[in-house]
This record gives C-alpha cells, structure tokens and sequence, in this order.
C-alpha cells in the first residue's frame, strides 16, 4: 500500500511552497521596516527549555510535544533506564522559547543595548488532533522583541501585525483584535485567587477538564468551550478589576498608541492564551470563522519573566506569531488570488527532432540572460507543445521548424497578442530579455 504523509501534515506542493516563500519575503518587508532581522534557532530543543519556558501544565507542553528519542536513547528507555536532560529533545512547539534561549546563550541583549528585534519563520509542531485550520505540523512566522518594557513596543507589534495581514490581502473588516493584560506575578497570584474561589462555587457545574485545571492553571478555563463552564466563567472576576497600578498603567498606554494608530480592538478580559510565560499584554486575532476553535490567525504578548526562567538575566520581552495555513486560507476566502506557478517568459518549440539541439542551445541561451525558459522534452506534436506553452503561461513560443533552421532564424509568438515574428536565433534573448 502506498504510504501518505502523517495526519495532520501536508506536503508544501510547487504553487503553496512559491506563496509561502512570498508570504515570508511579504513579512520580512513589512516587520524590517520596524527593525526586525531574522532569525534560525533549531526545530529541536531540550525538552526542559519547553517545559520551563511554556509550562508544564500547558496543553501545548503537557499534550501535544513530540519528544525525539534518538535510535541509542530509545535502547536505554526500554531497559528501564533514565535518559539525561540533555538527551532529551523534542521538536518545537512554537517558536519563542527557541528564540529567547539563543538570546541569552549568544548575549545578544547585553547590559545598555538596544532591544533586540528577531524576526523568523518555519515549522512548528503540536500533536493536536488534526482538522481544517489545525495541523500537527504547521508554519508561523514571528517576531519577539527583548530587552524593552516599553508599551511602544507592544503597541508597535500589534500595529506592525495589523499592518501585514492587510498588506496581504486580509480584509480589514475581516479582522478582529482582541487585547487583554494579563498582569504580573505583583497582582496575578490574587487573581488566579479570586478566579479560583468563583471555581469552587462553581465546581458542580464545570466540565472534567476545568476541574482538573483548579488545580494547576484555573484561568486556562476561561477558554473551555463547554457552553455550562463558558456560563460560569462569564460571570468570574475580571482582570481588569486586578490589575497592579503598573499594570494598569502599561495597558492604558497600549491602548492610547492604539488608538493613535487609529488600530480598532476589543478588550476581552476574558482572553488568556495557553502559554503559561505572559506577563500584561497578551493579544489574538481571530477571523470570523463557524468554528470557534480555529479562528485566530496570529496572536502573542509580553513575556517579562521568561528570559529569567530559563536562567537569563532579567529581560523583557515581547512577540507575537501568525499561523500561515490559517492566514492562507483567510486570504483565499477573501477571493485574492493566491500567487501560482512560475512565470515562463519562453517555451521553445520544436516542429521535427531535427530542431532539438538548436532548441536545447536556445534554451540554454535565454536561461543564461535570466529568462525563464523551458522547452519539449517528450516528442510531443507541434500542437500539444502550445497547449502545453499555454499551461505553462508562456508569454513567448519560439517555433524551430525545418524553415526556421534553414535561415538561423525562429518563429517568435507573442501568445497574448497572437503576433509573430521571424527574428535570429543568436537575437532572440536579447528581444525578450
Ligand atoms: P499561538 O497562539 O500558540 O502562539 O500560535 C500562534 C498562531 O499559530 C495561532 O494564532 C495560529 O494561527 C497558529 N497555530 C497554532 N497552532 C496551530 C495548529 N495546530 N495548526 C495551524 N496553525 C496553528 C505562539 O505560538 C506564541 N509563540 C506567540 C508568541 C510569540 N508570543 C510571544 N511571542
């Protein structure tokens, strides 16, 4: 039997892997005009950057990492024995954590220097249970900022985000962003409280899971998609009524750079996100979709702490990331045309066998003048070569009949105004180029 890509990844065919390459080129203008530069950390990590990083009582970390076990390692385990921290990898599930770590590793925000501005862009990987928008192995790019506390920076993320989306093909109107503050470990634990007591008044009415969630992360709840615990969780306190005075402060600024910007969000206080290193803003953008569950298109938020969490020195942070498959398929339903096959300034054809090798040294000619140039490779008929040039897109056929070879000359066919010439062989990159 023939064997398929896993569940829940697809292969990036020619059209998808040309817009992806766009898409990323797109990203990098419009994030470079902020600053960013870009970035490569590995796919795989220690599975304790993870752990520490995300948190363990994420779903992302708790459910859906796949941990690598190298051929050796996998021996050890089966004979009941321990692997290291250091020989224990897995591949990752999004790209902050990766990019804080090279951070402090390489030192590339010391004492006094301007924050650093990473941009990147690649694969990520969730053992998710896969569906139309949601991918076991799918592609974000983002960025993350470190070294500033300053709500510009958040402001200017979340602009910077807005502006992208738009700048290929989302509508506006397509488009909400919701923007929350989280707190800080100053006024989050009294909240995480006060979330908790409203819980365990509640605690008949919640589903499983958010009973299991009182224990270690009870605002993760304020997700849960079960119509009772959304019902319960309505009426729970508010961040917004907890917030430290700076807290406070951070997202009043935020806001009013928002609205500077003339930026439409929602304040959601009820959003919370599903990784654990947040500290004050945390933000999404979702689209309007049926389902719920997959609508957000990109997301992300200031992370104060997490540099310090995996052994750096103090540093603040800020990022976001967008999913490509979604936003994909966002601008798909937006009815903008998706960028496709390649352009072909030429297709070369040719009438008998007897023209191939000048058809061939044609080719080779016009590829060497930077045109994109292909030619018959299967004997077909003079006819199924223009069908053919046609599929391609060809803006050009040159025809090399056996009167063409006799005079060193080729029969040049624009294809959109159907006009022809007659123009020699040695001349034909220059014409076209
Ligand atoms: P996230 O919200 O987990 O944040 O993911 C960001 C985006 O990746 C989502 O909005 C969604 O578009 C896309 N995405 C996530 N999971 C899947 C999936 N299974 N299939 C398809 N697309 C998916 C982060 O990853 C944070 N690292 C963002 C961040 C950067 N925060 C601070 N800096």
């Amino acid at each position: 039997m023939a064997i398929n890509a896993p569940e829940g990844t697809y292969d990036m065919l020619p059209d998808r892997k040309l817009f992806w390459e766009q898409f990323k080129r797109a990203a990098q203008e419009v994030f470079g005009t902020y600053g960013y530069l870009p970035i490569e950390t590995p796919v795989i990590e220690r599975t304790e950057l993870f752990v520490r990083g995300i948190g363990e009582a994420t779903d992302v970390v708790s459910k859906e990492m796949y941990t690598a076990i190298s051929g050796g390692n996998l021996a050890k385990l089966l004979n009941g024995e321990k692997l290291s921290s250091k020989s224990r990898l897995s591949l990752r599930p999004e790209g902050t954590a990766g990019t804080v770590r090279a951070c402090v590793q390489h030192d590339l925000v010391p004492q006094g220097a301007p924050p650093a501005k990473l941009m990147y862009a690649g694969q990520m990987f969730r053992a998710e249970r896969p569906q139309q928008g949601r991918q076991r192995e799918f592609n974000q790019v983002g960025i993350e900022c470190l070294g500033a506390e300053d709500p510009t920076i958040d402001a200017e993320g979340i602009i910077m985000l807005m502006r992208f989306f738009t700048s290929v093909g989302i509508p506006d109107d397509a488009m909400t962003l919701l923007v929350n503050s989280m707190g800080c470990e100053k006024c989050r634990p009294a909240y995480r409280e006060a979330v908790l007591a409203h819980m365990r008044q509640h605690e008949e009415g919640l589903c499983d899971t958010c009973k299991e969630r009182m224990k270690l992360n009870p605002l993760r709840a304020f997700d849960c998609k079960n119509e009772a615990c959304a019902q319960i969780m309505d009426g729970a306190p508010k961040i917004s009524d907890h917030l430290c005075d700076e807290c406070a402060e951070h997202h009043a600024k935020v806001r009013g750079y928002l609205d500077l910007a003339n930026v439409r969000y929602q304040e959601d206080p009820r959003l919370v996100r599903g990784l654990d290193y947040y500290t004050r803003t945390v933000f999404e953008v979702q689209v309007a979709d049926s389902d719920k569950a997959q609508n957000a298109i990109g997301g992300g938020g200031r992370y104060d702490k997490l540099a310090e969490e995996i052994g750096g020195r103090p540093t603040p942070g800020f990022g976001f990331a967008l999913g490509f498959e979604r936003c994909a398929d966002a601008i798909a339903k937006a009815g903008v045309e998706l960028p496709t096959a390649q352009r072909c300034d030429l297709f070369v054809a040719c009438v008998e066998d007897a023209a191939r090798t000048d058809a061939f040294q044609l080719a080779q000619a016009c590829r060497d003048a930077g045109l994109t140039c292909q030619m018959d490779h299967q004997h077909r008929s003079l006819k199924s070569q223009f069908k053919l040039a046609d599929k391609l897109h060809a803006r050009y056929v040159a025809v090399l009949g056996p009167d063409e070879l006799a005079e060193g000359v080729a029969n040049l066919r624009d294809m959109e105004t159907h006009e022809e010439q007659r123009i020699a062989l040695a001349e034909v990159p220059g014409a076209l180029s």
